[in-house]
């Protein structure tokens, strides 16, 4: 299977009330893991990555990581940048094959956000390539982006209106409360706010600050209209327990491949639950 645009699997996601996951990969491990579990789960999947580990890793062998782990997979998969305000990297990643964008304008104003958001349209349109615009601030740490949570604040709807449709981007992802990395404390989602969006803008949003969200809420910000829920913090536990738990009951073994294989386990089993939570699984083939 190639890589799919992510608007209309998010479109379809929308129409039909589930959601998708789109994991944070850091490395061959986890995208293999999570190719893994959507196949297993039959699951739509979104492989996001942040620009740290684009840089890291290097665009280019990044992207020929994920095309190997997808070469045989049977479902639609999109690759996703995710936070990122470097027009470079984007026009790199455009390039080299990424289907869908996050263009990250949201710390500036309004009508800044909606000028890059729209240069990021235009390079992306020809190329079929889905764009994600951002506003409001959410609070916590993503990759090299830290929010402390006094300035924090919720995207207004109305703006959320005026950037998608200025700007031409296809999904939205508009603070409403949730925080990147482990909640501190009860998150309290602007409920109000998430109400409005669903009323006056029809494209589906993005939940950013998925990992610790309950259950509950993930369900009621699906049936919304949330569409794309990100998952970064977990993918790091489950990855990094998965390593030092095997290694720490088997010291003895110190064989490289036997803990990155229970590391990919774990990641896999963290994938399945959510594809199931969201109600993702079961939706391909
Ligand atoms: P978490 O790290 O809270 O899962 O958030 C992920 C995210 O929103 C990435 O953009």
């Amino acid at each position: 299977m190639t890589l799919t645009a992510m608007a209309p699997m998010l479109i379809e996601a929308k129409k039909e009330g589930y959601g998708i996951g789109a994991f944070n990969c850091i490395n061959y491990t986890t995208i293999e893991a999570v190719v893994i579990a959507a196949r297993e789960e039959r699951s739509p999947l979104i492989i996001q990555t942040s620009p740290s580990t684009v840089k890291q890793l290097g665009h280019r062998a990044l992207y020929n990581m994920v095309t190997s782990a997808i070469e045989d997979h049977p479902y639609p998969a999109a690759l996703h940048l995710d936070h990122c305000h470097d027009l470079e990297m984007i026009r790199k990643c455009i390039d080299m094959g990424w289907t869908s964008i996050l263009i990250d304008a949201s710390h500036l104003p309004l009508e800044e956000n909606i000028a890059i958001t729209r240069e990021v349209v235009q390079m992306a349109r020809p190329k079929g390539v889905t764009v994600e615009g951002e506003l409001g601030a959410i609070g916590g740490v993503e990759d090299d982006l830290v929010v402390d949570e006094k300035d924090a604040y919720v995207a207004v709807p109305a703006h959320a209106k005026r950037l998608l449709e200025e700007s031409g981007a296809d999904v939205l992802a508009p603070a409403i409360g949730t925080a990147h990395g482990n909640y501190k404390k009860e998150p309290k989602i602007a409920w109000d706010a998430v109400e409005e969006i669903q009323q006056i803008i029809p494209q589906p949003f993005v939940i950013h600050g998925g990992t610790g969200l309950d259950d509950e809420t993930f369900r009621r910000l699906i049936q919304m209209g949330g569409a794309k829920i990100n998952i970064s913090t977990d993918l790091k536990y489950a990855y990094i327990d998965g390593f030092v738990n095997h290694y720490n009951a088997h010291p003895e073994e110190y064989n490289p491949l036997k803990v990155i294989g229970a590391a990919r386990d774990k990641v896999t089993a963290m994938a399945r639950r959510y594809m199931k939570l969201f109600g993702s699984a079961g939706r391909c083939g």
